[in-house]
């Protein structure tokens, strides 16, 4: 059997630093209701003119870099993301041209938070049926473009960032199993209000593009989601939470991550952790939880790993990976 291994990392997070400080003096907030609520200290966001495209851009590079492969090695490019640079032409298309690809495959796909899990699940298919033998996988977001900076409840939440990674064809395993779902019953409770198609609303600031986000109540549906898709996956592969080393959870909460953790009942320190320093960053997040932990040498070739993401749509997906 074929499947996919991962052989390189990369990611990249924009220079400018908010802190929650600085918040304080654009909304009614408190560093102490961040922290506490959320667990995030800071966020990253892009320069006036940085775009989803050139953060992904760097963290493609570092990853082809850190995999030792050059851009004619790759032969399918999948980016995650909700923000892209332009209704069209796909920000993968762009890319597939700047990072000197040869014309191969290249797509957006957009499931908010879980868009990185669901364009892994896509590449580890094109490399299972041998249709790819190398993909460049990538999870990219400007989020804060949609971010009302008026809107205490939601413009505390996110950051902006890139991770990538590049996928090879194995004999051995590899991505073991990836899980991805969707439920829009309840829609409404996260996303925009305005599209390309439904309209915009002259007059309003930015035509009304904004993320609307009933806190609350995602919150319940997330921890409750998450901790079906743990035992999903863990079923799936016929283990035991006793035999994940590490658990890579989508960077939204702080409490919604430990909850994940405790479920697995994996100690603190196996749980990678970034919400603090980068918040929110979409689809974004999971890939550079993994970089940081692979650069930082926490993680180890060898363990496993689950990567799990719940988001917008409700969409919800996660990936058992032997590193
Ligand atoms: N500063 C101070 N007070 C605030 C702030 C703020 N930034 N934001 C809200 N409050 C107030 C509220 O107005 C409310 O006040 P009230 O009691 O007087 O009405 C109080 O704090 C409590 O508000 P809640 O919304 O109940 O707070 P909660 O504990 O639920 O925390 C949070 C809010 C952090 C948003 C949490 O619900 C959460 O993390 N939800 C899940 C987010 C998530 O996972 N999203 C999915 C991924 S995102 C994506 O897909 C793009």
């Amino acid at each position: 059997m074929t499947y996919s291994k991962i052989i390189g990392t990369g990611s990249y997070l924009p220079e400018r630093i908010l802190t929650n400080a600085d918040l304080e003096k654009i909304v009614d907030t408190t560093d102490a209701w961040i922290q506490e609520r959320t667990g995030i200290r800071q966020r990253h966001v892009v320069a006036e003119g940085e775009t989803t495209g050139d953060m992904a851009f760097h963290a493609a590079q570092r990853a082809m870099d850190a995999a030792g492969v050059e851009p004619g090695d790759i032969d399918l490019i999948i980016l995650g993301t909700t923000t892209p640079d332009l209704i069209f032409p796909s920000t993968a298309s762009l890319l597939q041209h700047r990072l000197g690809l040869r014309d191969v495959g290249a797509m957006d796909v957009n499931a908010a938070c879980t868009g990185f899990l669901y364009a892994l699940s896509i590449a580890d298919k094109f490399i299972k049926v041998g249709d790819a033998r190398r993909a460049l996988v990538i999870g990219a977001e400007s989020i804060t473009s949609l971010v009302d900076w008026e809107d205490r409840q939601t413009c505390v939440l996110f950051g902006d960032g890139a991770g990538a990674v590049v996928i090879e064809a194995s004999d051995e395993p590899g991505i073991l199993s990836t899980h991805i779902h969707a439920n829009g019953e309840h829609a409404g409770l996260l996303g925009t209000d305005v599209g390309v198609s439904r309209g915009f609303r002259e007059g309003e600031k930015n035509a009304g593009i904004a993320i609307q986000m009933k806190g609350n109540e995602v919150f319940k549906v997330a921890v409750r989601t998450l901790s079906r898709i743990v035992d999903e996956t863990l079923e799936a592969n016929g283990m035991d939470r006793s035999d994940v080393d590490w658990l890579i959870p989508h960077q939204a909460n702080l409490r919604i991550i430990s909850a994940t953790g405790r479920k697995l009942g994996l100690s603190e320190d196996r749980v990678i952790v970034t919400v603090d320093r980068h918040g929110n960053t979409s689809a974004a997040s999971v890939p550079l939880a993994l970089d940081e932990a692979v650069r930082s040498g926490k993680i180890q070739r060898g363990e496993t790993l689950l990567l799990e993401a719940f988001g917008g749509g409700f969409t919800w997906g996660s990936a058992l990976v032997r590193y």
